[in-house]
């Protein structure tokens, strides 16, 4: 089948549940722990840098075949249970009129920065099959490629997350200007996440409808806040999307790092599973959370630079403390760094596939 007759295809969602990434979703029962990583496609991957060589991050996203190559690399050379879409959670920065650039060794990069009433109004009108149908054409790709048992994982970035950078104008440590927005000018930081909201309500939602079979929302910076600050500024925006997700029968996930404090405001925002970090044990978290909610981590991605031996033990904690209760999904408790050994990523699949329990 050529491309355009692909890209017309309806999309079928997988309902029979023989994936375990799926079932551990839904808190079923699985024979494995199922394992992906957060940037399982990156430069610490050969054949992604020999495709960095020829394309710009932005462009690998804007020709979807060459993003659905890059999303299979990792599902081939990993042997790992999901693949998420090769996008980036800011794409929708280019058409709200911003403009999104990666600048080498800084990160992203976004020219109109977002201060005041009126630059909230000048965002451009969103309508993510007309303005991000590159994402959604890789998404039907990818549906005809993967095998049937590797689900594909769409995503979008947490309106706290994607707000911070448009605030910002790129990444940030402190979040001056963010939280300066939220506390000195909270009509402007309200309007602000409403317009986000509907667009990332918007954005997931048409993933879902091309295929993703499941979703994560990641606010991976919202440790940044006070529980109370989450819960009046956050938690409204965050729950739309979530819920609008969750609305379209597929499991999302809701992603956050440093969050020890915010976890039960999270739930209470949506997902069925919750992401933890390595800052909180794996059982402490879930107890946490609760036994109603599946949960996935915790590795602390430093530990793939160390010795096999040493990535087992803290491998094995942490399937140990899970201890066999069905709903948990083996991941980093952040993204793949930049320069990790493949084969130590490798290794870790085989260490949670093989895993044989507490005994
Ligand atoms: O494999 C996957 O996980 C899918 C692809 C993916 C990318 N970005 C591609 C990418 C995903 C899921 C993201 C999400 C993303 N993007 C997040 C949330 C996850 C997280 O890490 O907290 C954030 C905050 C961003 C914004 C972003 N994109 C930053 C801050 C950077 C620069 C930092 C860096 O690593 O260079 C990016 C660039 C980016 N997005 C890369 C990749 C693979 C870097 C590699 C490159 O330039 O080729």
């Amino acid at each position: 089948m050529t491309i355009p007759q692909l890209l017309t295809q309806p999309a079928t969602r997988n309902t029979d549940y023989a994936s375990p990434f799926l079932r551990a979703c839904h808190r079923l029962p699985t024979d494995i722990t199922p394992v992906w990583f957060m940037r399982q496609a990156g430069r610490y991957m050969p054949e992604y840098r020999a495709i960095r060589e020829k394309y710009s991050l932005i462009e690998i996203c804007q020709h979807p075949e060459i993003a659905a190559e890059v999303t299979m690399q990792p599902v081939r050379a990993l042997g790992v249970d999901a693949a998420i879409l090769f996008a980036d959670i800011l794409l929708p920065v280019i058409p709200l009129g911003l403009g999104l650039e990666f600048a080498k060794g800084e990160g992203p990069v976004i020219a109109s920065s977002v201060r005041t009433l009126e630059d909230v109004r000048a965002m451009k009108p969103f309508d993510a099959e007309s303005d991000l149908g590159y994402v959604m054409d890789a998404i039907r790709i990818l549906r005809n490629e993967l095998p049937h048992n590797i689900p594909l994982i769409g995503f979008c970035g947490a309106p706290f997350t994607v707000a911070s950078y448009i605030i910002e104008g790129g990444s940030s440590r402190e979040f001056l200007k963010t939280k300066t927005m939220m506390y000195s000018a909270p009509e402007v930081w309200h309007a602000l996440m409403e317009k986000l909201s509907n667009v990332l309500t918007d954005y997931l939602v048409a993933q879902i409808r091309a295929g993703a079979q499941a979703v994560q929302v990641f606010d991976s910076w919202v440790g940044a806040l006070s529980p109370q600050d989450y819960e009046t500024f956050v938690l409204p925006y965050s729950q739309k999307v979530l819920q609008a997700a969750k609305a379209e029968g597929v499991p999302v996930i809701h992603f956050g790092t440093n969050t020890t404090t915010l976890l039960p405001l999270m739930k209470r925002a949506g997902g069925d599973v919750l992401g933890l970090d390595w800052r909180i044990p794996l059982d402490d978290g879930w107890k946490l959370l609760g036994d109603d909610v599946a949960v996935q981590g915790n590795l602390d991605p430093i530990v793939l630079f160390a010795p096999v031996p040493e990535i087992k033990k803290r491998v094995h904690d942490i399937l140990n403390r899970a201890n066999g209760k069905p709903g948990h999904i083996f991941n980093l408790g952040h993204g793949i760094l930049q320069n990790t050994p493949v084969d130590n990523v490798k290794a870790v699949v085989d260490m949670v596939h093989e895993y044989q329990g507490n005994k």
